[in-house]
């Protein structure tokens, strides 16, 4: 069996990892070898097949024995480990959910249901980098992926609901604290139904200013939203939104660039990212064609109709989270013309936008 090396696996990503893993019985399929960057020595999680000790995640040494690593450590541990590795010779395969490697020629972006053949091209080629994708760009091709492979897509504007989670464990903290705080602020008022509404709404929005923590997210996100995520680069795009062409092409393996693009916004949802989409056909098609192709992208697909009550009801982080089904609702044609059509599409972040396609990737590669 395969040694397989596991890094960052008591993170929430990892921890989600090794969930998923065990619900499918990955475990049965690997030697699992598991690191720590802290506590090497230390007893290494019960549901290793047989008790072993957890290895030291910055030994070089200890790294090369395996055949396969899997890391949710992050990018600093990445970027630190992974160059020192391979000039160590190490041949293994590395399999990445940070994004410091994503956009690099040796490297390949994981997202099986919708690039399959890019992945298999890659192997047969012995491409031995796999890295996870932005959670956003494997959410939005998880859920219209079918209308890209059918070559159906001239643009996309992908305008992004992107949930606490995206920033990591210490941003949802965040994000409840401070909707505890709001409603710790007016909690009298709230009790009295007869207390005016203008004068909790005054209190709730000096809370937020003033109260609400905001030292992880830079800004007050309970009861409000934030309309930049990660750095800001020159051209005006964030980083988030620039990561939407580069990845999504990448992912497809396409030759000729299909742009997308469009602003990403931080909401006060704990791990459900949502897209508004607008996207432009490069042919009028019967929407009852449309709902077919993008069906038929994945099994995971949940298909919304365009009707209010299932909308409210199956479109929202409250019947997606925790689940691996992709909502695809709200399409219709636009005003802009009969090629223009809007979606709505929203995933679990944790899971095809973060873990999921790291643990698909070593199964894959374990044939
Ligand atoms: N960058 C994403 C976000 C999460 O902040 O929501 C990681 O893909």
């Amino acid at each position: 069996m395969k040694l397989v090396g596991l890094v960052g696996w008591r993170g929430m990503v990892g921890s989600v990892l090794m969930q998923r893993m065990q619900d499918e019985g990955d475990f049965d399929h690997i030697e699992p070898v598991f690191f720590s960057t802290s506590n090497a020595g230390g007893k290494a999680p019960s549901f290793a097949k047989t008790a072993t000790t957890l290895k030291d995640a910055n030994s070089i040494d200890e790294l090369k024995k395996c055949d396969i690593i899997i890391t949710a450590q992050g990018g600093d541990y990445t970027t630190e480990i992974f160059p020192k590795l391979r000039a160590a010779g190490w041949d293994g395969y590395w399999i990445d959910a940070a994004s410091t490697l994503r956009m690099k020629d040796d490297a390949v972006i994981v997202l099986d249901p919708v690039n399959n053949n890019v992945i298999k091209d890659a192997l047969a080629k012995g491409v031995k980098n796999y890295i996870g994708g932005n959670c956003t760009n494997s959410i939005l091709l998880m859920g219209v992926g079918g209308l890209f492979k059918e070559g159906l897509v001239e643009w996309v504007s992908s305008m992004t609901y992107q949930a606490a989670s995206g920033g990591g464990a210490n941003h949802m903290r965040e994000l409840l604290k401070g909707m505890g705080v709001i409603n710790a602020a007016v909690a009298d008022e709230l009790a009295t139904p007869s207390s005016a509404i203008l004068d909790i709404d005054r209190k709730v929005a000096k809370t937020i200013r003033e109260d609400v923590p905001t030292e992880f997210f830079g800004a007050p996100l309970a009861g409000g939203l934030i309309p930049w995520i990660d750095a800001q680069l020159e051209n005006g795009q964030s980083k988030e939104e620039w990561k939407g062409q580069a990845e999504v092409n990448k992912i497809l393996g396409n030759e000729k660039v299909i742009p997308v693009d469009g602003l990403c916004v931080r909401i006060g949802a704990m791990r459900c990212h949502s897209l508004a989409l607008t996207i432009k056909l490069k042919r009028d098609l019967p929407l009852s064609e449309i709902e077919s192709i993008i069906r038929a992208g994945n099994q995971w697909v949940k298909w919304v109709p365009n009707e209010r009550p299932v909308t409210v009801k199956e479109l929202t982080p409250a019947a997606i989270t925790g689940g691996l089904e992709i909502g695809v609702g709200r399409v219709r044609k636009l005003n802009q013309g009969p090629e223009y059509i809007s979606a709505f599409v929203i995933g679990d972040q944790l899971l095809w936008g973060a873990a999921e396609p790291l643990r698909r990737m070593l199964r894959i590669i374990l044939g």
